[in-house]
């Protein structure tokens, strides 16, 4: 795997931008940032690139891929139907953390929508994937660049670590600034519904679009229901260690941290995931019980707590972390997303069969 280093402000004349461009013209797949996470790009009309994508991941064949674009009327050109919706949609919040699940056209390879008749969409707004896009001169299908089942990367050295030397080439432009994937919102029903929380929050689209629905499956408040995006059944976001969560105010996640910490086995490797104003709670001896302290950042900035969340996840896998206290924060604004793939990475305990979640598939 070639791995190049782009600014993006130097982009468009790189002499590297136009060499993976050309990969992706021959039906290679490149590793891209986007403003949400890394993604593992291919030409979305080649199906055989797109099988590539599918077979470097490990990924479910069932799990369609999100095709990115960088103009407006090839976002339109995917589709069968651009409802008024959309255009608000897109006006809104293109380029940007959003996905628009839409009546897909024929020529829209079977691999890249898992088979089924509507297609995902999204114009991101990181500078070098909107410059590589237009350099391909084609849409690009791109999941998350990582080993199916592992948290998505924020930075190339999450993709290096998960995919090198299983594709040609990584295109490094530093850390993702939102963190987490794009909200994907299906516009082929009565009431628009998010399929899966993200960088758009659901009081974003609310103010726009007026009613919008949360998908059950999405919030994981009623996960007996079979999901509508596919993706969502599948355990995700996991680091090897068990997660367990703690809720309440803030004193009150400290408090029950400090005595999960006192009474702890000391042969248990243990992280603690959380807030700075919660850490600062914790007393002395007992933060020095913890084998790794991951600060999330301050619960004043949000945003950039959920930044932070795939990576913290990441390094206590690189720690051997057996054990993650992790703290929830409310499901509002950016919290809702936040929580969505907390959960889902505690999934150990809350997928599969005698939990609390029976009917979910584990991969
Ligand atoms: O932020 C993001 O969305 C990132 C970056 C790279 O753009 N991409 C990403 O892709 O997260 P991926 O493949 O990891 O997740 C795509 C999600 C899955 O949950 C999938 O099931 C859902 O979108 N999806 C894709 N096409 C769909 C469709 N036609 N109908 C319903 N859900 C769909
Ligand atoms: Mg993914």
């Amino acid at each position: 795997t070639k791995r190049i280093r782009l600014r993006s402000d130097s982009i468009i004349q790189d002499k590297e931008l136009q060499e993976a461009a050309a990969l992706l013209r021959q039906g290679e797949v490149v590793a891209f940032p986007t403003e949400t996470v890394y993604g593992l790009g291919a030409n979305a009309l080649d199906s055989e690139a797109c099988a590539k994508i599918y077979a470097v991941k490990g990924r479910p064949s069932d799990n369609p891929l999100i095709v990115h674009v960088a103009a407006l009327d090839e976002a339109q050109q995917l589709v069968r139907v651009w409802p008024p919706q959309a255009e608000v949609c897109a006006r809104n919040f293109w380029p940007g953390p959003l996905t628009l699940v839409l009546p897909k056209r024929a020529h829209i390879p079977e691999i890249v929508s898992g088979g089924l008749d509507t297609v995902a969409v999204r114009m991101p707004s990181h500078p070098v994937a909107l410059a590589l896009i237009e350099a391909a001169g084609c849409p690009l299908a791109a999941p998350s660049a990582n080993i199916s089942g592992k948290p998505s990367p924020t930075n190339a050295e999450h993709v290096w670590r998960d995919l090198k030397g299983k594709i040609p080439l990584l295109i490094d432009a530093g850390s993702c600034t939102v963190g987490l994937e794009s909200t994907v919102l299906d516009l082929t029903g009565e009431l628009p519904t998010i399929l899966r929380p993200g960088g758009i929050t659901l009081e974003q689209l609310r103010a726009v679009l007026g009613k919008v629905e949360l998908d059950r499956s999405a919030d994981q408040g009623q996960p007996t229901v079979e999901p509508r995006s596919p993706g969502m059944k599948y355990r995700h976001y996991a680091p090897e260690g068990e997660i367990i969560l703690f809720s309440g105010s803030t004193s009150e996640k400290a408090e029950k941290m400090t005595k999960y910490l006192r009474n702890k086995n000391n042969a248990v490797r243990t992280a603690v995931l959380c807030l700075e104003e919660t850490v600062a709670r914790l007393t002395g001896d007992t933060a020095g019980k913890a084998d790794m302290i991951f600060t999330l950042g301050s619960r004043n900035n949000l945003d950039s707590a959920a930044s932070r969340l795939f990576e913290g996840l990441r390094l206590c896998d690189e720690q051997n972390i057996d054990t993650i206290l992790a703290e929830e924060i409310a499901e509002e604004g950016i919290g809702l997303a936040f929580m969505n793939r907390l959960k889902k990475a505690a999934g150990k305990k809350n997928f599969g069969p005698g939990s609390r979640y029976p009917n979910l598939t584990e991969t």
